[in-house]
């Protein structure tokens, strides 16, 4: 079962309409060929989360992040907010995606912009992941884990990459109020979100590892406008995503934006910014 799901989230992010060859076009229309991107010029449009670049600027501060740290972003995408953090602190960030597509993508936009000294990308699975316990001294993570399925296996793992005194700070998507059986079904067939979870289970969650919930943030009002505004943003792309991926594409995730949108304007999803430390 998970498997599958897992399966289905990386088909998922193959077909996203932000992607290499998107970010790359778009940079085209602006007139800035690949052996000419800074890595300013991919700040609007590789960050695929809510909030841009003031969202990891967020992270940075409740993590403490410093140059000696080395960070490990979980589920990186194409590699948008570990770029971002080793430019703002010249740490080391290791980052780590499901998606071979997303790696790749994440590696070629590093290259191209000089900073593959500092970003490395591994492929993995969030729920197995391939470094030696205790390798980093903080995690950070924004709008994936909504799509992992098993939490109590997410926040082991992840507990397990951090060295003692370690941090870790991420926003996701949770539920906030219990959510109905379609709801759920719906969110995994359009968004392929496969288990939302709740800042208490978090909470829970974490303690059970041994670690200390530091902050919580609420973030569901600002998410709620941003994504009512990322939904016209994705609308704006629709030539873009049709001669990419085709209209059947388009509208089909067209309609599951719209439910998810609703879900938070009517209240029931939200979402948070949670900080931990471990120790
Ligand atoms: C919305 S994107 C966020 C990317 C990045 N955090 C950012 O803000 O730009 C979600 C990412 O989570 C990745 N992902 C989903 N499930 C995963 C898993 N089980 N393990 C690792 N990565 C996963 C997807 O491949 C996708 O790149």
């Amino acid at each position: 079962m998970n498997d599958d799901r897992i399966r289905a989230v990386e088909a998922f992010y193959d077909f996203h309409p932000i992607s290499l060859t998107q970010i790359l076009q778009a940079l085209e229309a602006k007139g800035i060929k690949q052996d000419k991107i800074k890595p300013c010029d991919l700040l609007p449009h590789d960050q695929d989360h809510y909030g841009g670049v003031a969202a990891v600027d967020r992270i940075i501060a409740h993590a403490a992040l410093g140059s000696d740290d080395h960070v490990l972003d979980v589920c990186s995408g194409l590699g948008g907010p570990a770029r971002y953090i080793a430019m703002q602190r010249g740490c080391r960030v290791t980052g780590l995606d499901l998606t071979a597509s997303r790696v790749e993508g994440a590696r070629k936009l590093s290259e191209l912009t000089g900073l593959d000294h500092l970003v490395d990308f591994v492929h993995g699975n969030a729920l197995a992941m391939p470094f030696a316990a205790g390798r980093f001294s903080a995690l950070v993570s924004q709008e994936a884990f909504a799509h992992i399925p098993n939490k109590a296996k997410l926040v082991q793992s992840c507990a397990q990459q951090l060295r003692p005194g370690g941090r870790m700070v991420f926003t996701d998507i949770l539920w906030r109020q219990k959510p109905t059986p379609e709801d759920e079904a719906a969110l995994f067939q359009g968004m392929r979100f496969s288990e939302i979870a709740s800042v208490d289970g978090y909470q829970r969650l974490f303690a059970a590892q041994g670690l200390r919930c530091i902050d919580v943030l609420d973030l569901s009002d600002a998410w709620t406008q941003i994504l009512i505004e990322r939904h016209a943003m994705y609308r704006s792309l629709k030539a873009q995503t049709i001669q990419n991926l085709g209209i059947d594409h388009f509208e089909r995730y067209d309609r599951a934006y719209d439910h998810f949108v609703n879900l938070f304007s009517t209240r029931k999803l939200g979402g948070a910014l949670m900080q931990f430390a471990n120790g």
